[in-house]
């Protein structure tokens, strides 16, 4: 049995993780208004990650029997400076995921819930690779600056991104 405390962390999880989606549909349409439809299928398959990470979070909270309050989710927004500012607040949000889990790893390692520890360990691990992913897409914009073949260039090669469901792994 999950604690309340624990059940409404989780809960308020659930609901990050869909508002991470909406974040990245937006993301993507802005980088789409832009005219960098590599990068806005980039973000389409990132907002379909996202859906995948709420599902399995939801999927264990109704195996474990958590009475399932969904709030609203957050409205996000779509304006953006630049390619490298849309990444960049991609890779801070994300930063912040990072640490909401750790968090609540802190909780279930503290409540000794060894079920929810482990669910939450394959988060924490996802998130290594979500920071990495961005940091390296953001190391890449900063490298060709405002050079518009260079940008070209890394639009296309985030083209190439094919969704492959993160939960499966
Ligand atoms: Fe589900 Fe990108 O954190």
């Amino acid at each position: 049995m999950i604690s309340k405390e624990l059940q409404k962390a989780l809960i308020e999880q659930l609901n990050k993780e869909y508002h991470s989606a909406y974040l990245y549909l937006g993301m993507s349409a802005y980088c789409s208004k832009e005219g960098f439809n590599g990068s806005s299928s980039w973000f389409l398959i990132q907002y379909q990650e996202e859906i995948a990470h709420g599902m399995k979070l939801f999927k264990y909270l109704e195996d474990q029997d958590v009475e399932l309050k969904l709030p609203s989710i957050e409205g996000v927004k779509v304006e953006y400076n630049s390619l490298l500012d849309v990444f960049k607040k991609a890779l801070a949000h994300e930063q912040k995921m990072s640490k909401n889990l750790n968090i609540l790893s802190d909780i279930a390692m503290r409540e000794k819930d060894h079920a929810t520890y482990n669910l939450l360990q394959w988060y924490v691990t996802e998130q290594v690779e979500e920071e990495a992913t961005l940091k390296e897409i953001i190391d890449h914009i900063k490298l060709v600056g405002d050079n518009g073949y260079g940008l070209y260039t890394i639009d296309k090669e985030l083209s190439t991104r094919v969704f492959s469901d993160p939960t499966t792994k």
